[in-house]
């Protein structure tokens, strides 16, 4: 028997109401509001306040997304995040809890800004296994907490928010029918883009005796070595998703790939020879929201209607790690609400 599918059944993403523009950042930084457009795309994004976290937006894109699919229950919740609200333990049985969902297994996943492919292939294993008929998967984060508020360099860059699809067992030729999953990392380029401590090997820098060490408490971040690799990776595993979906690049009406930099996805775009109108944007109202960033991504996109039923997409991501990953999708009839 072949093993069922993973079908896209149900969308929903939310942001943080808090909004922080580039002017907003120039009254502090030394940067100005054109430096910011013009190097990244980006014009505002949504920064988590009064105590939001990485679970509370997780809760609220689970809620939209499971009304979108029109169900009160799945067999899993898989959580991709690189924010979580602490080490121990996950935030997803939380989510799960919060949500009503009850005793189902929920667990987090780490892969960054690649997050949320990583859960799509995880989702797919889990229902192609038999393990679950249904997963809630979500991408969430409160990343900006991670970044030095005064580090030009990278305080420009992140958003905060959260996208969550339900997923259900189907067949292949199903539209939603998530496509065969290419992921990849290399372990070895770890320190392009890290937060040094908080973990095992070297605790918070703080405490007795101990100043607040902001180089090793905030994120590390290679900027230029990282969108060289970001536009060859998230290249390569677009091809590999549609090579193994057996697409062509005309086939596809939408390119939704990991909202980090404009320029990345236009210089992604130009080597795929992707024309500019099928190249889905909305990091100018969000920023970079890692795990988010897609599933976000494509409920605007259904929402503002650039994403219609029966069209073919293509995804791809590129986080720390390394990490990438792409897949490909056809889109199914769904109700989806505009996340912002
Ligand atoms: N405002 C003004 N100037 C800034 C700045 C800011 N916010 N941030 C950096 N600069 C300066 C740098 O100090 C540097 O100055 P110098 O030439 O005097 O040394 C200059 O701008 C160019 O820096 P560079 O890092 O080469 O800029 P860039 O064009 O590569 O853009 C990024 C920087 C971070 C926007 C870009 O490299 C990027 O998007 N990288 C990928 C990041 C990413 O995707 N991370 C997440 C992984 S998914």
């Amino acid at each position: 028997m072949t093993p069922a599918r993973a079908v896209l059944s149900g969308i929903g993403a939310c942001v943080p109401s808090n909004t922080v523009t580039n002017a907003d950042l120039s009254r502090h930084l030394d940067t100005s509001p054109e430096w910011i457009t013009s190097r990244t795309g980006i014009e505002e994004r949504h920064v988590v306040s009064g105590g939001e976290s990485t679970v509370d937006l997780a809760v609220e894109a689970g809620t939209r997304a499971l009304k979108s699919a029109g169900v009160a229950a799945v067999d899993a919740v898989v959580l991709a995040t690189t924010s979580p609200e602490r080490l121990c333990p996950a935030g997803a049985p939380e989510v799960a809890h919060r949500l009503g969902l009850g005793f189902v297994p929920a667990f987090d996943l780490t892969s960054a800004c690649s997050g949320f492919v990583f859960g799509l292939g995880t989702s797919q294993g889990l229902i192609a296994s038999g393990l679950a008929r249904s997963v809630l998967l979500i991408g969430a984060e409160a990343f900006t907490t991670l970044v030095d508020p005064e580090d030009r360099g990278t305080a420009v860059i992140f958003g905060d928010g959260a996208g969550a699809v339900v997923l259900r067992a189907g067949t292949g030729a199903e539209p939603g029918a998530i496509g065969p999953v290419s992921l990849g990392t290399d372990g070895s380029r770890a320190d392009l883009l890290h937060i040094p401590s908080g973990g095992s090997r070297q605790r918070a820098a703080t405490g007795l005796g101990h100043e607040l060490d902001k180089s090793s408490w905030y994120l590390q971040m290679a900027g230029r070595t990282l969108f060289q690799q970001a536009v060859a990776r998230m290249t390569e595993a677009s091809r590999s998703a549609l090579d193994d979906a057996g697409w062509t690049v005309p086939m596809v009406d939408l390119f939704v790939g990991h909202q980090a930099n404009l320029r990345i996805l236009t210089a992604v775009a130009k080597r795929l020879e992707v024309p500019e109108e099928r190249v889905f944007v909305n990091i100018d109202r969000v920023g970079n929201t890692l795990a988010a960033s897609i599933p976000l991504a494509l409920t605007a996109a259904a929402a503002q209607g650039e994403l219609n039923t029966g069209d073919r997409v293509l995804l791809s991501a590129f986080g720390a790690g390394l990490s990438w990953g792409g897949t490909t999708l056809v889109w199914p009839d769904l109700a989806v609400e505009s996340p912002l």
